[in-house]
């Protein structure tokens, strides 16, 4: 477990080493789009934790909104020294590495907590949901976004046994030559699917099959680079179906249970209540 863990440090420590030095990115961030899709604020009451914020811009994103509210953020990639200094003129985050699955924070210390697609990359997404319930304040809510298995939609799934056997290989290929082929096939999948997928949303008639089309969410040719190196080199990829989602976060004591499909970049959105 230690190695994999190590492995998944070093996979995403390049990555977000590479984005926080080299990106600015002034896109529409994970958090609205999870907060558009729920119809619901995510920030509530005085202090909120955000678990795995990578590059950091959901937590950038909060900070810059809710100016009169303290935000912790926790990852356990080195990025977090590099994504310090970018967020230091922010009084109001607190970055600390540290692992999801081992919380460095006090019983019932939080309003919310959100995070997105982080615990489907640990090796024990339930030790991570028992840790977020533990920190959050009775009756306070959590907001993640995980993969889902795509049970119901069958192109997608067996695409996605493609990719199991394609990381078989991409999971042990050193970092900077699996970025370089996600530099070189980012354009091209970005032709093949997110125009036509563009194309087909444009349409009442064709928008159902558009958000069936993979890498729909494509903004430009190297937007997909990031999610080809996430999904091809993380170690541990964990997808949900709803069923065992829902098991899942009730063992962890959650209730009020809300699953929801994200549409353009597909998952599950979850909002539950300690
Ligand atoms: C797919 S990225 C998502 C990053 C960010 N939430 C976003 O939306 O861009 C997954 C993140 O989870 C972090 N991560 C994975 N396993 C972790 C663990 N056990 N503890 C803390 N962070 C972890 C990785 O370092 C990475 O930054």
């Amino acid at each position: 477990m230690k190695q994999i863990e190590n492995e998944t440090i070093k996979a995403y420590s390049f990555l977000w080493d590479w984005e926080i030095n080299n990106n600015n990115k002034n896109e529409k961030t994970h958090f609205e789009i999870v907060q558009n899709t729920l119809n619901d604020e995510i920030v509530s009451g005085n202090i909120g934790l955000e678990v795995g914020c990578g590059p950091g811009y959901d937590i950038e994103y909060m900070a810059a909104q809710y100016p009169g509210k303290k935000f912790a953020a926790i990852d356990f990639s080195s990025s977090v020294f590099a994504l310090s200094k970018r967020l230091k003129k922010f009084n109001n985050i607190q970055l600390i590495r540290a692992s999801a699955l081992e919380l460095p924070f006090k019983a019932g210390q939080f309003d919310f907590v959100y995070s997105f697609g982080v615990l489907h990359h640990t090796a024990d997404p339930v030790k991570g949901f028992v840790e977020i319930n533990r920190v959050l304040k009775n009756r306070a809510q959590m907001v993640l976004y995980l993969y889902e298995d795509h049970e119901d939609n069958m192109v997608k799934y067996y695409l996605l046994k493609l990719v199991s056997l394609i990381r078989l290989l991409t999971t042990n290929m050193p970092n900077k030559a699996l970025y370089a082929a996600c530099v070189f096939a980012s354009p091209i999948l970005y032709i093949l699917f997110s125009i036509p997928a563009k194309i087909l949303n444009k349409f009442r008639k064709t928008i159902l099959i558009a958000n069936k089309v993979p890498f729909n969410f494509g903004r430009h040719p190297f937007d997909l680079i990031g999610d080809l190196f996430d999904r091809f080199k993380a170690p541990i990829e964990k997808r949900y179906g709803r069923e065992e989602l829902q098991l899942s976060l009730s063992c962890a004591g959650f209730k009020d249970i809300k699953l929801t499909k994200i549409h353009d970049t597909a998952g599950w959105v979850v909002k539950a209540a300690k």
